[in-house]
């Protein structure tokens, strides 16, 4: 089975095709921070009208990349939620269609669900059972994982989610939209010795996280900070390094106790923030120590893609998972309640 994948949750257009024995034959990407960039953030009026202008040429483009025909895609998976509404109906409409008149199945994916299984792209992929971290925008979860649509939900942020605390915290520091990779960029120059930011929640038991504290944290300290006579920008480095190195450190103490708790030796990283390289770098230490590995997808597909999409359908529909006429794109839908496979 062969599967066409569209994803248009947020602001990324993503479409890809997955085949049994065949893997990920062609994908492709397309960014709207263009756009965005100059309101400081995702503008959901003008993610759904550049999707529908950029959605139905990359299905083009990667069908004769891939060197196939319509009759050759045996089912379609769409983003069906959790994302932006209107965006989300442009890729729900559209695969949906094209389902209808290809005469083949059709799947709305959920979006995490997507992160979470993109791991299992990458050789060598994670075995089932295992402890997930996915990190983005919208979410910051801890999953125990026992197969696909097997979800448990261990934890969860009680305010922003991980990326979301990048972002704004890339604000204060004056950075552009999007703000976590320049934010981990400022970070390099920074010098990890002058600041320390508190590890939210993590000097009780539990597993879930809190990340708004830190955001304020760091907008008092850059104040102060830039009160005095130092070097303003080598003090926003420094800044930004201690915020990373905070975000980095209280996410890896909660998933040491995850794994511990579970006693599954492995970790998988997802969502838009496992692209950070010190975060990877942290898990693989602490999972190292555990004595078990940590596995993360190359960072093209760590961040809003169509390959997730294209897979996740793929082991759905493959698993006669296929979904009666009709579409309903969700805003919010709770990952725990998909069906198991
Ligand atoms: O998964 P994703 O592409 O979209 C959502 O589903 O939300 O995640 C986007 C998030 C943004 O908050 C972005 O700033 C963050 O991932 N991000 C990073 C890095 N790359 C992307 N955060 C920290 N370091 C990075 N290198
Ligand atoms: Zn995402």
């Amino acid at each position: 089975m062969r599967v066409l994948g569209i994803e248009t949750s947020c602001d990324e257009t993503g479409v890809a095709i997955y085949g049994d024995g065949e893997g990920l034959l062609a994908h492709a990407v397309y960014s709207q921070i263009e756009i965005h960039a100059r309101y400081g953030g995702v503008v959901p009026e003008l993610a759904s009208r550049d999707h529908v202008r950029k959605a139905l040429p990359m299905i083009r483009q990667v069908m004769e990349e891939a060197g196939l025909a319509a009759g050759d895609i045996h089912g379609v998976a769409y983003t069906a939620g959790p994302g932006l509404i209107g965006a989300l109906l442009v890729g729900s409409a559209l695969g949906r269609s094209l389902a209808w008149a290809w005469g083949v199945p059709a799947i709305g994916v959920h979006h995490m669900e997507g992160h979470l299984l993109a791991p299992l792209l990458e050789e060598p992929a994670p075995e089932f059972p295992f402890v997930a971290l996915l990190v983005s925008g919208g979410h910051t979860q801890l999953i125990d994982v026992a197969g696909i649509g097997r979800y448990r939900l261990l934890a969860e942020s009680l305010d922003d989610a991980a990326g979301e605390a990048f972002d704004k915290t890339a604000k204060i520091l004056g950075l552009p939209y999007p703000g976590g990779p320049e934010l981990a960029k400022l970070a390099e120059q920074g010098d990890p010795g002058r600041f320390r930011f508190p590890r939210p929640m993590t000097d009780r038991p539990g597993l879930d996280f809190s990340f708004s504290g830190l955001k304020t944290f760091t907008l008092n300290t850059l104040r102060a900070e830039l009160a005095g006579d130092g070097d303003p920008q080598q003090t926003r480095a420094d800044v930004a390094r201690a915020f990373e190195e905070a975000v980095v450190d209280t996410l890896a103490i909660k998933c040491r106790r995850a794994v511990r708790e579970t006693g599954h030796p492995r970790l998988v990283l997802a969502g838009g923030v496992s692209a950070n390289r010190r975060l990877r770098a942290r898990m693989d230490e602490v999972m190292a120590a555990e004595g078990g590995r940590t596995y993360y997808p190359r960072p093209a597909l760590c961040t809003d893609n169509g390959a997730m999409i294209a897979f996740a359908g793929w082991q759905r529909l493959k698993a006669g998972q296929a979904e009666p006429l009709g579409f309903h794109p969700r805003a919010r839908w709770p990952m725990e309640t998909l069906p198991p496979i």
